[in-house]
């Protein structure tokens, strides 16, 4: 039998999360730069069913907007009440589509789940003809799960939640990890018999292992060994606990293809990023989006990179660079912002306390103290002395300055916008440039220097006599 043919799958996903005290549906806070949703719609889209659905509600509005961004195959059910997860099942049986023998049944807060875990669970329920197989799993800590009761001879009975359970019943380990494989027929046979005879007075999916068994159907079990697989995020303290384990395992894969993390604890790197081999990354790290990294370079301690790529060989040192394409062996650092639409060639060079914007800067050029370069095109083997400025604003617009190969610009500089200070010249220290400086020249701009003779004793002089007056 071909499982996926006959597979469909149904992500829950409509409640509030209402233990997560916030305006933001449940399933869209991130983890590691992506949705709590999105990792759960990777690996189910792995199994190449027939339908994917997810039922939504609270926030629907922005749910949809990224599924439909992100997952345009997935069909959207709208639970505009949320009663409860059984309500929710009863939503995905009005619509007239062919389900296949399987319905794959998981909730959108459980993003750790393992796809061959998926997979055995799937193929479980068709092998052992049973209406439902599920998952369960032994926590260290079950409080706030449904727990898994089981008659004298050890099968499982029924579901009871946390809020309905006695204290006897509270003290039970193995959970219900609300991911079932429900026969299409006995799922939808049975999903309206649910009531609302609990304390929450929801209509709860979890029902529907008891009915089915008193109906004289078969219920089986898979365990999954790795609890971790199973849990939920349903407040902020689990949200971060994740996220924990998701960064580790993510550092973890880096360590096995030959990234060195001297302090993987402190450092967090999203799913997204690629880092080459024999990159070594140093404490305090974040490197974030679209990230690449090549071989070689040293990151950190101390820098956030974002959606930036970095060629072999560079040494980024506690500094900001976002949205920016870093040439190979650049010296970047400590103390500076690179910042969105920055290109760089090979061998740059930019020091200390430097913020860069929008800019091109070729082949071994150096801004080394610093300086402010915004909007401007700085050709190769230019050198920026240190505090220079181009003045890319005049409080109305943004200008640009163009630097030709081979400058050599003094320190203490202001390059008003738009200016182009040609090839080969010199701009000296201190001056203040607003018009274009040809190729070749010595550009100075600067009041001229008086040494008033004994001028600094008879200052003095004048100052200790005033005091003496006090
Ligand atoms: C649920 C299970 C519990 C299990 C736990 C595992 C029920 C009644 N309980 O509890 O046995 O141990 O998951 O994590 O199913 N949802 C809807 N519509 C609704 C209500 C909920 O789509 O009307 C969605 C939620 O968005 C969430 C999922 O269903 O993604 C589970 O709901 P949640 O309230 O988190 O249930 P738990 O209390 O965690
Ligand atoms: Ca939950």
């Amino acid at each position: 039998m071909n499982l996926s043919e006959d597979l469909s799958v149904v992500i829950l996903a409509a409640g509030k999360g209402k233990r997560m005290k916030s305006e933001i549906p449940k399933v869209l806070h991130q983890i590691l730069g992506q949705p709590i949703l999105y990792y759960i719609l990777t690996s189910v889209r792995k199994l190449n069913p027939k339908n994917i659905f997810a039922v939504i509600g609270y926030g629907k509005e922005l749910v949809s907007d990224y599924l439909k961004n992100n997952f345009p195959e997935i069909k959207i059910i709208t639970q505009e009440s949320q009663l409860g997860t059984a309500h929710a099942i009863c939503m995905v049986k009005k619509q007239k589509e062919d389900f296949g023998k399987n319905i794959l049944v998981l909730s959108g807060d459980s993003p750790l789940i393992n796809i061959e875990t998926l997979r055995k669970l799937v193929k479980n329920r068709a092998s052992s003809g049973s209406s439902v197989c599920m998952i369960t799993s032994l926590l260290p800590d079950p409080k706030g799960c449904g727990r898994i009761i089981k008659d004298a001879s050890g099968n499982i009975a029924k579901i009871i939640e946390e809020t309905d359970a006695s204290a006897e019943e509270k003290k039970i380990c193995e959970v219900n990890s609300s991911i079932y494989c429900f026969e299409t027929e006995s799922l939808f046979e049975n999903i309206e018999k649910i009531n609302t005879s609990n304390i929450q007075k929801e209509y709860y999916l979890t029902d529907i292992i008891e009915i089915l068994i008193k109906n004289g159907k078969k219920v089986s079990c898979i365990n999954a060994a790795n609890y971790l697989e199973v849990i939920g995020i349903n407040d902020r303290s689990q949200l971060s606990e994740l996220e924990n384990i998701m960064q580790k395992k993510i550092n973890e894969s880096l360590m096995k293809r030959g990234v060195t993390i001297r302090n993987p604890d402190s450092c967090y790197i999203e799913s997204s990023v690629i880092i080459d081999g024999d990159v070594v990354i140093e404490p305090s790290c974040f490197i974030k989006g679209k990230t690449r990294i090549g071989k070689n370079s040293v990151i950190g301690p101390f820098c956030q990179i974002t959606d930036t790529e970095i060629g072999e060989g560079s040494r980024i040192n506690a500094s900001v660079i976002l949205g920016s394409d870093i040439g190979k062996n650049n010296n970047i650092g400590p103390y500076s912002y690179i910042r969105p639409g920055t290109v760089t060639g090979d061998g740059v060079k930019i020091g200390a306390f430097c913020e860069i914007k929008k800019s091109d800067i070729a082949r071994s050029s150096k801004v080394p103290h610093l300086s402010y370069i915004g909007d401007t095109e700085i050709g190769s083997g230019v050198n920026v002395g240190a505090s220079s400025v181009t003045v890319n604003y005049d409080g109305f617009k943004k200008s640009k300055t163009i630097i030709e190969d081979d400058v050599f610009i003094g320190s203490d500089t202001m390059l008003i916008a738009p200016v182009r200070i040609g090839k080969g010249a010199i701009v000296a220290a201190g001056s203040v440039i607003d018009h274009d400086v040809p190729s070749n020249s010595l550009a100075i701009e600067r009041g001229e220097q008086k040494n008033i003779k004994d001028g600094a004793s008879r200052y003095r002089d004048k100052r200790n006599l005033k005091n003496e007056k006090k």
